[in-house]
């Protein structure tokens, strides 16, 4: 049998309501961790602390709105009382912030804000908060940032998205180097279009027919695949890794015949 090394480990997801923070939540409780959830809707986080129980081990639901000051600060001290240590922390809240995709030219000061705030001043505030914990604690840990394939290719309809998510990349490597002497792994994931309820809501049959017949594995992520990846880096299989981003697109990067995105579909 292989170990991996999460057993009883103390996790955080923030995002984790919903989607590919729910699944991520799951999967490191499968694999032994209990684990804090943040989310400001507190019936979604209700659903994932009933799955988390499921597989015997503990959950920390905690509502909150983490763009508010000094929230993610607020959240990692609660998840440090509550589980007595912070091993592994992932930082998924992301996506556009109920904002639809647009042109560049129709993206006011307002929506670029907004987006760079959701994703990557968030996502820096949590960061900071959670590498404190650790620190302060002198025990090794593991960061993991939710990022974007959006930030392989130009992000068309979708520049302020892509460059917050460029931004965590960068964040990503540089948080690895200063960190890495403190025992802390930095990671970051990039998941091609994933088929959340809502994202899936928001597209067409058509387009994801053809989205999925131009990609090479012939197949698109669901949210248990990002966790599935989640589990790997966060856990002793991955100890060597830092400063990565690991692009999770069944390599659809890869594809020469990608079709073009409907106007109303969300973000990836
Ligand atoms: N779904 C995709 O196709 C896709 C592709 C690439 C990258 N991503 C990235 O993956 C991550 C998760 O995406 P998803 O599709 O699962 O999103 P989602 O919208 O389904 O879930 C995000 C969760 O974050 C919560 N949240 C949002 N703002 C918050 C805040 N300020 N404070 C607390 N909670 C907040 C929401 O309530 C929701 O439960 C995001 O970072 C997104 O950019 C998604």
């Amino acid at each position: 049998m292989i170990d991996l090394g999460l057993q009883g480990r103390r996790a955080l997801v923030t995002g984790a309501a919903a989607g590919i923070g729910r699944a991520i939540a799951v999967w490191l409780a499968r694999a032994g961790c209990d684990v804090a959830l943040a989310d400001k809707d507190a019936s979604g986080l209700k659903a994932t602390a009933e799955a988390i129980a499921e597989t015997g081990r503990r959950s920390e639901p905690l509502t909150i709105d983490l763009r508010e000051d000094g929230a993610p600060a607020q959240f990692v001290g609660q998840v440090v009382a509550a589980l007595g240590g912070l091993d592994v922390a992932v930082n998924n809240v992301g996506m556009l912030s109920g904002r639809a995709p647009a042109p560049f030219l129709e993206q006011d000061d307002r929506y670029i804000h907004d987006v760079v705030a959701q994703n990557l001043l968030l996502t820096a505030a949590c960061c900071r908060a959670e590498a404190r914990a650790m620190v302060a604690a002198g025990t090794p840990g593991v960061i993991l940032n939710v990022s974007s394939g959006e930030t392989t290719r130009p992000a068309l309809d979708l520049a302020a998205y892509g460059a917050a998510k460029a931004g965590v990349n960068h964040l990503t490597q540089t948080l690895a180097a200063e960190l890495g002497p403190h025992g802390i792994r930095v990671n970051a994931i990039a998941p091609g279009t994933t088929l959340t309820t809502e994202v899936r809501a928001a597209l067409s049959d058509e387009y994801v027919e053809a989205l999925t017949a131009s990609i090479p594995l012939q197949r698109m992520n669901e949210p248990d695949d990002l966790a599935r990846l989640v589990v790997a880096l966060a856990s002793d299989l991955g100890r060597g890794v830092t400063g990565q981003l690991v692009l999770a697109d069944n390599g659809a990067h890869l594809s020469r015949n990608r079709p073009n995105r409907p106007g109303a579909a969300s973000a990836s």
